[in-house]
């Protein structure tokens, strides 16, 4: 059971997990997370405060967006950075900045009543100079993932599904998950 409030996250991850034969299933539920600098260790908290509400195997996500020429920022305050002051706000910031590099960052955290796992996954590219895109969701119009080009051009994650769904922060991440629920749990 994945716990989470934003659908684009779940449609990602049982595409990922699918490949591995894993069910998922959506619990729509929004809680509230603590306050901390890792993101890892919000996952990790949030798991275990939600197991002790649901007492059934689960997965929380705690993810974000992590910015080089802003010391990382907004880092674990993406969805609410999003909300304020949404990708315009972000390509304002960055106006004139040469050092554009960027990496989105997902820890994943799995309870059951004898385990206690994390897995965290990321993906490095740029920042571009303008949105493009009109698939997946927040900052995805704006990051451009490096090394990777379809018909000699840069996409943004906004621009292929396919792509962003391959290589993501959340593929890596949902990936170890998946490797080693096979071997572990199943
Ligand atoms: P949280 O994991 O609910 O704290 O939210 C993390 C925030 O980071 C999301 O609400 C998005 O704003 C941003 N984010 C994380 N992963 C992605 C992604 O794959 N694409 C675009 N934005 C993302």
């Amino acid at each position: 059971m994945f716990v989470t409030s934003n659908a684009h996250k779940f449609a990602e991850a049982q595409k990922i997990l699918r490949l591995y034969k894993i069910q998922l299933e959506h619990l729509l539920y929004a809680y509230e997370e603590i306050r901390a600098d890792d993101i890892k260790q919000i996952a990790i908290e949030s798991a275990k405060t939600l197991f002790r509400k649901i007492k059934k195997p689960l997965v929380v996500e705690d993810s974000g967006l992590f910015i080089l020429s802003l010391n990382g920022f907004p880092g674990v305050y993406s969805a609410w950075v999003q909300k304020k002051l949404g990708n315009n706000g972000i390509l304002k910031l960055l106006s004139g900045t040469k050092n554009r590099g960027a990496y989105f960052k997902s820890c994943i955290a799995y309870i059951d009543s004898k385990n206690q796992k994390v897995f965290c996954g990321e993906v490095h590219g740029i920042i571009s100079k303008r949105k493009k895109g009109n698939n997946g969701f927040d900052y995805d119009p704006i990051f451009i993932p490096n090394n990777i080009q379809l018909n000699s051009k840069y996409l943004t994650f906004a621009e292929s599904e396919t792509l962003k769904n391959s290589i993501s922060h959340r593929f890596n991440a949902f990936t170890e998950l998946a490797k080693w629920y096979s071997v572990y749990i199943r």
